[in-house]
């Protein structure tokens, strides 16, 4: 028998009933045997049209005689039993049943593509194939070229550069999510070269913040960074990067007394460090961040500024989950309902937007309608809400040019920020 790998994935009706029906159907398919299953994780539909509901996906482990066409034949019967009637592309479905792997085969028909051609794009595949496949994950990892020690990707982007070619650079901590994935790809177009790097950065946490349990997946994070186009992973190590008697920070003043400034003492000045090591490391072209974090961008461009560093900043604008929560790294720690709470941040932001154009211009009220919105919330508990002048950060009493919305929010234990700019 074959081992086989399939994805299953449901965004219409009872999404649990039909993954529950379809795993049964499969595990009773002729000369076919369900092994094992992932748990389940809920994803934004991926290229399906806006306003989709989310999907439920699982990964299984089957054995099977039957050829590859006849069980891809099996599974399209069972998607239409199942109540799949758009046959189109990403489309809604009760259904959506994939082949990822057929034993090692290799098969590139019109009708079946095996390996699955877009598993390597997919967090939602990856993570529940790593639960029951670790070792097929590891060895997908082992394609990226990782990087881990400092000297050696110092050597590697020194090389790149006396080619000729350029350098374009995403910092992270790792944990990849498809607003990551667009800086890579942005950088990509932008330079000849992609260096991403993932350092979960010590200092930069506060002591009774989530440093140990934030998370971390290295082989899933180089297999999405190399496939949004990620020429090399740098993967540096606490220890080199700090190591025993450390002493040298970079602080930027002002706008670091603001926002998320005020709330982590001590938060910027372990960014501005890190980022300026990783920077002197790699001596990027461009480096990319993502406007969730504005306050963030704008510290890194005044230390890159004022310290004559060269190379550009680019900023990328926010990316969202269909129903309007900015994409984060920590959104895994909520559950449910949080995360249905926290939908009111990107609502809350909206309002206040309309709030201006509706003609109000009192910084103080629009604060308070937003944080009235928010307070009703039962998991919520607000850190701040500011209306901030978009250079400075310091707070605006009214609004009157472009301004910076900000907010940052508990949702249980895990602190979320979002903001939008509005004028
Ligand atoms: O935005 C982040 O993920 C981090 O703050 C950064 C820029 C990678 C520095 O650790």
């Amino acid at each position: 028998m074959i081992i086989c790998y399939l994805g299953l994935g449901s965004n219409l009706g009872d999404r649990q009933q039909n993954i529950r029906l379809a795993l049964q159907h499969i595990g009773s398919l002729k000369n076919t045997k369900l092994v094992r299953i992932s748990g389940i994780y809920e994803t934004d539909p991926c290229n399906c049209p806006p306003g989709s509901p989310r999907f439920l996906n699982l990964t299984a482990k089957i054995k099977t005689n039957l050829s590859p066409l006849s069980l891809l034949n099996e599974l399209k019967v069972l998607e239409s039993d199942l109540g799949r009637k758009d046959e189109r592309k990403n489309s809604s479905r009760p259904i959506d049943l994939d082949i990822l792997f057929y034993g090692n085969k290799k098969i590139n028909s019109p009708r079946l593509k095996i390996p699955h051609p877009r598993l390597k794009e997919r967090s939602f595949v990856l993570k529940p194939l790593k639960e029951i496949a670790p070792s097929l994950i590891k060895s997908l990892a082992k394609e990226a070229k990782v990087i881990s020690h400092i000297e050696a990707m110092r050597k590697y982007a020194a090389k790149v550069k006396s080619s000729g070619k350029t350098i374009g650079f995403v910092p992270t901590m790792g944990y990849l999510h498809p607003g990551h994935l667009s800086l890579v790809r942005q950088a990509k177009k932008d330079c000849d070269i992609c260096l991403v790097s993932i350092f979960v950065n010590p200092i930069q946490f506060g002591p009774q913040e989530d440093y140990k349990k934030y998370p971390r997946d290295l082989e899933v994070d180089s297999i999405l960074a190399k496939s949004a186009g990620g020429d090399c992973v740098f993967y540096p190590q606490a220890k080199d990067m700090y190591g025993l008697g450390y002493s040298t920070y970079v602080n930027v003043e002002k706008k670091t007394d603001y926002l998320c400034g005020a709330s982590r003492p001590g938060h910027f000045r372990g960014v501005t460090t890190v980022v300026a090591k990783l920077f002197n490391i790699i001596q990027p072209d461009i480096a990319y961040f993502g406007q969730k974090d504005f306050q963030q961008a704008l510290v890194i461009k005044k230390m890159v500024k004022d310290l004559n560093m060269p190379l550009k900043i680019k900023v990328m604008p926010i990316v969202r989950d269909s129903d309007g929560l900015a994409l984060s790294s920590r959104n895994v720690y909520l559950s449910a309902q949080e995360r249905s709470d926290a939908l009111v941040l990107s609502r809350s932001l909206q309002k206040a937007k309309e709030i201006i154009f509706g003609g109000e211009r009192k910084a103080g009220k629009i604060i308070a309608a937003m944080r009235n919105e928010i307070s009703r919330k039962k998991s919520a508990r607000i850190d701040y809400t500011a209306i901030a002048d978009v250079e400075t950060l310091e707070p605006l009493e009214y609004v009157k040019q472009k301004a910076l919305i900000a907010l940052a929010v508990y949702f249980g234990k895990t602190r979320l920020i979002d903001n939008i700019i509005v004028g």
